[in-house]
């Protein structure tokens, strides 16, 4: 009801939708008159939205909404494709202000009684019993309806035509110029027991019934259309002719007027949808956004272009959120706009880094960041789009967005410093153990005393004394995880499963939080191999990066327990294939083994040209080349590694650089 509620006293004129689909046209012609529309639809989803459209006649407006479920067999001319608009439900017989709504009727339909009674040519018939309802379960009006009825008073004009005649305006508007209409007519006989009543029923001058009709004594009965009459304009009138042999004159209990909209057109994909209703929410976007985003096409949100394609639902295809005050962290709902193209969300105050999701939108084409605050450097999975050709990046005007993928951040150049300080113990190290400088053992003594923080012993033996003051730690955070040592105790489930062990102590079977499976190599008390040898280990593995080298999950340096954290390498170790020792292996082919060989070699081929410094490996055996699900080779174990000076000295001193391990050892 307007009620002049904006004091304009201007009536409105509005559209409705009912999701993605037309629905009525909202004529508002009396201020002080509530006015209803009433649809009855099949919802294909979920939720449905109801749209109340400024069509330039006034801002609409809603007073209630209330949504009624029916029953899945009631109105089956509602489909999928086709809603009924009500018209009219009208109630006859029943004068005075009484509507018959819940709990008489289950559905809460609303049969409003007919207000044209004129008493000179009606006459009110009524039963206090009650009127069985209908076997057919499509339609159904309720006993309280169906008690009351009319029929022409005798000496009335309708009486001498022997007619009831009735008319209804589905009124046309601009999407439906001539609205297809259903009736239904509920009949019961309330009067005679035997069956004395029976006329014929004409639409628009047309018959409609097939045969004469005679309502059954105190049951529901029902007259309908099935498909929509068309061709008048919404113009429609309904005659009930007493046939000759008919004894008493027409009656009618109720009925309903419907006009037909179509409900084809299909709603923007769900998925779709919910992304967008998630970055809306989460902006408190100001556009006009209402409504489904991309459907009707006359009503696409602002800044979103769309794709159709017949009876499929729209996708978004581009979304410019430009200039839109958006900030904090990109959230994950634009990576949930699964075909879109263009994403522009330039000149915005996105901080953190760019997620790496991004690079899995299959068509997006262009990427624009330029002009936010984004930090850290561009993820390698929009990278290698880019490299390939498919995806065009903006990223300008971030000024703390680092674009070549080295230095940029602060706290990156404080880790140079780490750096020098980090490779400078092992070097350091090595001197000593190898007892061949003792004088700058003693200057390290010195130095240590004078601090009056690290004891000399410590220095002596391991590096692990530095990590006191964290910086080899925070050093090996950068590119890697560090765990704490009850880390590892969850990530191993208490260290249950023993993968193999070696010379540096036990390998685990674990997983991650995130469920990866990894194997946690343990570094036992008695281990051969040296605190400087784990620290090579691992600061190794933090540096290099190679399909055929076994990559580091992270590593634990957690008081005295150390522990490195490899990728999952579920066929185990080559030697063990190679001999067989897990009788339910199949032994490897001539192909396999081909490709093994060829894998390893790449691993080392890596390490001796592509780094730089370049290394040697001086372990290589079969032992330490570890197989995948896929059978690909990884070369593993580098506690021996040692960079070699590579300045084009091919004869390197082997003395200095062979190591390997007695094969018996790994065998104890
Ligand atoms: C609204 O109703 C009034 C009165 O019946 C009519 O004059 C007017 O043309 C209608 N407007 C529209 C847009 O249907
Ligand atoms: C009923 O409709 C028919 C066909 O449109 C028309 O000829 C006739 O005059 C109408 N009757 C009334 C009472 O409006
Ligand atoms: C009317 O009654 C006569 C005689 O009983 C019958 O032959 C005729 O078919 C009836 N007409 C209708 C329309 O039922
Ligand atoms: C994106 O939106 C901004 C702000 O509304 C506008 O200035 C810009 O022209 C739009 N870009 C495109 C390609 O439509």
């Amino acid at each position: 009801m307007y009620g002049n509620y904006d004091g304009l006293s201007r009536l409105p004129v509005f559209d409705l939708h009912l999701g993605v689909n037309f629905w009525r046209t909202m004529n508002i012609t009396t201020a002080d008159k509530p006015q209803l529309a009433e649809i009855i639809a099949v919802v294909p989803d979920e939720s449905v939205q109801v749209c109340l459209v400024d069509t330039g006649s006034g801002t609409p407006f809603i007073s209630a909404l209330d949504l009624r479920p029916v029953r899945d067999t009631l109105y089956p001319q509602a489909n999928a494709t086709q809603a009924l608009v009500l018209v009219d439900r009208t109630n006859f017989g029943l004068s005075g202000a009484a509507l018959v709504r819940y709990p008489e009727d289950p559905y809460d339909r609303v049969w409003i009684a007919w207000s044209e009674i004129d008493s000179n040519e009606w006459t009110e018939i009524s039963t206090p019993e009650k009127v069985k309802e209908l076997s057919d379960p499509r339609f159904n009006a309720p006993s309280a309806v169906m008690q009351t009825a009319i029929t022409p008073r005798n000496g009335s004009r309708s009486a001498s035509s022997r007619t009831i005649e009735l008319s209804w305006d589905a009124a046309p508007n601009h999407a439906y110029p001539d609205p297809g209409v259903i009736g239904i007519v509920y009949f019961a006989e309330l009067e005679a027991v035997a069956a004395a009543r029976q006329f014929e029923m004409a639409i628009n001058g047309k018959l409609w019934s097939k045969a004469p009709f005679t309502p059954q004594h105190l049951v529901c009965d029902a007259f309908f259309n099935s498909e929509a009459h068309r061709g008048f304009g919404g113009h429609y009138n309904i005659t009930l002719n007493a046939t000759a042999n008919s004894t008493l004159l027409p009656t009618i209990n109720a009925a309903e007027f419907f006009s037909v909209v179509s409900t084809a057109n299909v709603a923007t994909d769900a998925k779709d949808v919910a992304a967008m209703a998630a970055i809306k929410a989460k902006y408190d976007v100001k556009k006009n956004w209402a409504g489904d985003p991309c459907a009707p096409k006359t009503l696409v949100w602002e800044g979103l272009n769309c794709s159709y394609a017949i009876s499929m639902p729209p996708r978004i295809t581009r979304l410019n959120m430009s200039f839109g005050g958006l900030n904090g962290g990109i959230p994950s709902h634009f990576t949930n706009l699964k075909a879109i193209k263009y994403l522009d969300l330039s000149y915005n105050n996105f901080t953190g880094p760019i997620p790496n999701a991004l690079s899995e939108l299959p068509f997006l084409v262009v990427l624009d960041l330029t002009g936010n605050q984004l930090n850290g450097s561009i993820p390698s999975g929009l990278m290698k789009r880019m490299q390939d050709g498919s995806l065009t990046l903006r990223n300008g005007k971030n000024p703390n967005l680092c674009s070549n993928g080295t230095s940029c951040e602060p706290t990156k150049k404080k880790s140079k410093s780490m750096l020098a300080v980090y490779i400078a113990v092992p070097i350091l190290a090595v001197v000593v153990i190898g007892g061949l400088a003792v004088l700058l053992l003693i200057m390290r003594k010195k130095q240590g005393s004078r601090k009056g923080s690290v004891k000399p012993q410590n220095e002596a033996g391991g590096v692990h004394s530095q990590s006191r003051n964290g910086d080899t730690h925070s050093l090996l955070q950068l590119d890697n995880r560090r765990f704490t040592y009850k880390d590892l105790q969850v990530m191993t489930n208490n260290f249950k499963t023993v993968l193999g062990r070696g010379g540096f102590g036990s390998v685990y079977d674990g997983f991650l939080a995130d469920g990866t499976q990894v194997a946690v190599k343990l570094r036992s008390e008695s281990s051969s191999q040296g605190v400087r040898e784990f620290l090579t280990e691992a600061h190794t593995l933090t540096k290099i990066h190679h399909k055929n080298l076994v990559s580091m999950v992270g590593y634990c340096k957690d008081g005295e327990h150390m522990a490195l954290v490899y990728e999952h390498m579920s066929e185990g170790n080559l030697e063990d294939k190679l001999r067989g020792k897990d009788s339910d292996s199949r032994s490897l082919t001539w192909r396999q083994r081909l490709r093994i060989a060829m894998e390893s070699a790449q691993g080392l081929e890596y390490l001796h040209v592509a780094c730089s410094p370049a290394f040697v490996h001086r372990d290589v055996k079969t032992s330490n080349i570890l197989l995948n699900v896929n059978l690909e080779a990884k070369v593993a174990d580098f506690g021996l590694l040692k960079a070699f000076n590579q300045d084009g000295d091919t004869h390197v001193s082997t003395a200095r650089l062979v190591r390997g391990s007695p094969a018996a050892h790994r065998e104890k």
